[in-house]
């Protein structure tokens, strides 16, 4: 018998791969939970852990991380508890404790995500104001089929394959997509048009694929598409006769997510201010099932946003928050955070030694800002949805209020009322040509005389 061992297993010839030479291939993938649990208890036999320390958290926690990786942290854990213990020079008591494996877990990463940008974020649901019903449809749509995978092939259902963001900008598109990744502990690949964009033909479909296989050895991730509608524009906008590199990104970018209904795990999210722009064939159902808009917030968002970003911050008695989440219509997100940070500085600018920011602050920071969005803008950007062809899919509506799933469909009283428009338009049309061609000689006759 001989066994081989390769990494590309498409490079190795086919004729060596047929039936009577290598008979048997066996796919050696990344661990999952359980076996990193294995290889950490393998690697730990020998070094005292802190009794309520839980190597099965651990596991569950270092997704993507392979044999090696997990070796290379648990050196990493020992190395940082020495040096722990010999600055409190008690060694007697010496252990791994959870504050050793979160440093390494910082130092050490899984190594088939090195080279593809991977941020892991640090946010989480609770530094997001307001969007109550929104977050939690993404977190279904996102952790469930993480961490309950089993119930969804006991129903017999896939998982939602794709999410997408829109809405004006500075209402926490990013900050969302961020937040689900942090909260369903997965690898989170996050590509921009600019890495995509590349000088050199063919290198960002390279690129492309690239991440999407490596999402699928790292598995459970998400593949974050930050200002999508520059790496799904809509095809057939060039004059040029040869395909664009944004139309050979989308095809590619098409094929791999038709390509992820072998890949359990993998959630293709996106982020777009411009949704229009987006190739239509994305937005079809088994690609960006979920299509959902993210709206700037209301009073209550806003008081909440104001909590946020003041909740470091030292505020004087005399602020309310509500009041100037009452004063602050029309302003997004990042622009209550910039509220606050301005307050802060102007606080700052008046005495450098302050300490507490007070209302008067806050007043003159709002004084010297205007919000950039407008009611007309903000109704365009969320008339995508009403206008696209596309329904809502039903499965992960359940959690929403019905009146917005209503808004998206015509109702038998408005279809009458766009009848009898339509009915007076025609008349009046056709009373216009009439006159026209009564009097339309006539008219010309003027107009030249
Ligand atoms: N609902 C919100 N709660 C807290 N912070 C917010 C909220 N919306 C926006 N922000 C802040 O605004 C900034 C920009 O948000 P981001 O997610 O990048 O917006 P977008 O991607 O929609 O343009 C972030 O740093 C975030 O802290
Ligand atoms: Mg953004």
């Amino acid at each position: 018998m001989n066994p081989v061992a390769a990494y590309r297993v498409d490079a190795i010839d086919p004729a060596l791969r047929r039936s009577g030479r290598f008979d048997a291939e066996i796919e050696v993938t990344v661990p999952n939970e359980d076996d990193r649990f294995q290889i950490l208890k393998l690697y730990t036999k020998m070094i005292p852990l802190d009794p309520v320390l839980d190597l099965k958290s651990i596991a569950a926690l270092c997704n993507g991380y392979v044999g090696a990786d997990l070796e290379a942290l648990c050196r990493e854990a020992t190395m940082y508890a020495i040096k722990r213990s010999s600055n409190t020079k008690d060694a007697s008591n010496f252990s791994l404790t959870m504050e050793d494996w979160k440093h390494a877990r910082s130092v050490v990463g899984p190594s088939i995500t090195r080279g593809v940008t991977v941020e892991i974020p640090k946010v989480t649901w609770e530094d997001i104001g307001g969007l109550k019903e929104l977050k939690k449809k993404v977190q279904q749509a996102v952790e469930w089929p993480i961490k309950h995978s089993a119930a969804f092939s006991r129903m017999g259902i896939s998982p939602v394959r794709g999410i997408l963001l829109h809405g004006p900008p500075g209402c926490s598109k990013t900050t969302l997509a961020k937040a689900a990744a942090h909260a369903a502990q997965a690898s989170f690949f996050s590509l921009s048009g600019a890495e995509l964009y590349s000088m050199y033909v063919g290198e960002g479909e390279a690129l492309l694929r690239k991440t999407f296989q490596r999402a699928r050895l790292a598995a459970p991730s998400i593949i974050f598409f930050d200002e999508a509608d520059v790496v799904a524009a809509k095809r057939g906008d060039s004059s040029s006769n040869s395909a664009t590199v944004g139309e050979r990104l989308l095809s590619t970018l098409l094929t791999e997510i038709d390509g992820l209904e072998e890949a359990k795990g993998i959630l293709v999210l996106a982020a777009t201010n411009r949704p229009y722009a987006i190739d239509a064939a994305l937005m079809r159902p088994g690609r960006f099932d979920l299509v959902l808009y993210v709206p700037p917030p209301d009073l209550e968002a806003r008081h909440e946003i104001l909590c946020v970003h003041t909740r470091k911050m030292k505020t004087g008695n005399d602020v309310d928050l509500r009041r100037i989440a009452e004063d602050t219509e029309l302003f997004t997100g990042a622009e209550l955070e910039g509220l606050c940070k301005e307050a802060g500085i102007v606080a700052l600018r008046e005495d450098i030694s302050a300490a507490v920011v007070c209302d008067r602050h806050f007043q003159i920071a709002k004084s010297s800002l205007k919000p950039a969005l407008t009611k007309s803008e903000i109704d365009s950007y969320s008339s995508f949805m009403k206008t696209s062809s596309r329904a809502l899919p039903g499965h992960f509506e359940a959690g929403l209020k019905p009146d917005k799933s209503k808004k998206n469909r015509l109702d038998p009283f408005s279809l009458v009322k766009i009848g009898v428009v339509s009915c007076l338009l025609l008349a009046a049309a056709a009373a216009a040509a009439e006159y026209y061609i009564m009097y339309g000689d006539q008219i010309v006759h003027d107009i030249a005389t």
